[in-house]
């Protein structure tokens, strides 16, 4: 990881911040580009719409604009940031279960590519929105394809139990009044089943159910030019040295062996795998306890205002002591962030070499869902930013 190699100019910096590694960026959208252009088994490109929910961070935004992929967006907001930063509406998808009548009208006349619409009321109010303004929207269906993405529960979102996309239940009637709508131009088909997957049965299974339910609608008189597989690759949290960028040749075999859809344009929007082994948290310690139960606390200047998944999801971070000496005796640490929830714990038993008060403390893998999820709680200020590129060494 980066914070390693530079250590001595992030010394003077306050912490906590979001350090970019600006060229591991640059190479793995390279990469991803060059996966993407090899495309389907007939050798037509893959399209690539980045998910802005994983980072929304300007720069970022600015690499992955510059390499041509398009964005996937949930809010009106993103879609106001991409807008002005100059992505073009043709390569802008909008999912969501709960777009506002607002969002969806500023999409209507921004004329992104595709509303992935998740209701049948969702699309009734689209056709109504766009009839109003006198204009057309182009839509796919977001269809739950229940498949179980063996990931973890909050992360999952296309079984039948979830709140996202259109159920077997009332797919037959969504497709019946599609073509009742006035307004709307159906593009095809829209799915995400869930996020951080590393086995890649998961999505030859998925492609199976796809390649049925592209059948289903042909057989009822709606030709899928577009298929949507959302996104989903998940990336290394537990040795991202050894592994600084997913397999993206692996991840789009599976799509090229098990996707049969004829000459349908495909579409993916993924997000963590493009960003999240390029962003670290550079924080520091701050105080050293023991608590009643004899455990080691090192509590560190991070939290979850800044990052949020160790306490929201348990999710495992790498830590590092930048400012580990020789000799240093390795043992166990709760690591403890400063807000005052009991949550708020970035690892609660693990074994480190001695962190001290003023050592420097690296959280790895937190480029995605990182810097985007982060909030103000307990009065902090948001993030700050510091990127590879503009540290002198
Ligand atoms: N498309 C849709 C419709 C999505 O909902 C998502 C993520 C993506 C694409 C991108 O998925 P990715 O490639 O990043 O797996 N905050 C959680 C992750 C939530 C993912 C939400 N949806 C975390 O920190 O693990």
């Amino acid at each position: 990881m980066l914070s390693k190699a530079i250590k001595e100019s992030l010394r003077g910096i306050e912490t906590p911040f979001y350090l970019y590694d600006m060229g591991l960026l640059g190479r793995t959208l390279d990469t991803i580009r060059a996966e993407a252009e090899r495309g389907d088994a007939n050798g037509k490109s893959y399209k690539i719409h980045y998910a802005i929910k994983a980072n929304n961070d300007e720069r970022i935004l600015k690499a992955v604009l510059e390499r041509g992929f398009g964005i996937d967006c949930v809010s009106g907001n993103e879609l106001r940031l991409i807008r002005r930063l100059g992505f073009p509406a043709d390569g802008i998808v909008y999912a969501g279960v709960g777009k506002s009548d607002g969002e969806i009208e500023l999409g209507v006349r921004e004329g992104i590519r595709a509303f992935n619409c998740e209701s049948r009321q969702e699309l009734q109010v689209i056709d109504e929105i766009a009839g109003r303004l006198g204009m057309r929207a182009r839509v796919a269906l977001r269809i739950n394809p229940d498949v179980d993405p063996q990931t973890h529960r909050h992360i999952s979102t296309g079984q039948a139990d979830s709140k996202f996309g259109i159920s077997y239940r009332e797919i037959e009637q969504v497709a019946t009044e599609l073509p009742t709508y006035k307004n709307l131009d159906f593009q095809g088909l829209h799915f995400h089943i869930g996020s951080q997957i590393t086995d890649m049965r998961v999505f030859e299974f998925f492609c199976r159910r796809v390649n049925s339910l592209v059948g289903w609608f042909a057989e009822r008189g709606f030709p899928v030019g577009y298929i949507n597989m959302g996104g989903g690759l998940g990336v290394n949290y537990d040795a991202p040295d050894a592994e600084p960028m997913p397999d993206f040749g692996a991840y789009f075999d599976a799509f090229r062996r098990n996707l049969e859809v004829g000459d349908a344009e495909v579409h993916f929007e993924l997000g963590r795998a493009m960003v999240a082994q390029c962003g670290e948290l550079i924080t520091r310690v701050l105080f050293n306890k023991i608590n009643s139960a004899g455990n080691e606390v090192a509590i560190i200047d991070g939290s979850m205002s800044e990052l949020i998944r160790p306490a929201l999801y348990e999710a495992y971070h790498e830590i590092e002591n930048l400012d580990t000496r020789a000799g240093d005796q390795r043992r166990p640490y709760i690591v403890a962030g400063t807000v005052c929830e009991s949550s708020d714990v970035f690892a609660s038993d693990r074994v480190l070499p001695e962190l001290r008060r003023g050592d420097l403390v690296t959280l790895k893998s937190a480029g995605a869902y990182g810097q985007s999820m982060s909030s103000q709680y307990n009065m902090h200020s948001l993030p700050r930013i510091v990127y590879s590129d503009q540290i002198e060494s």
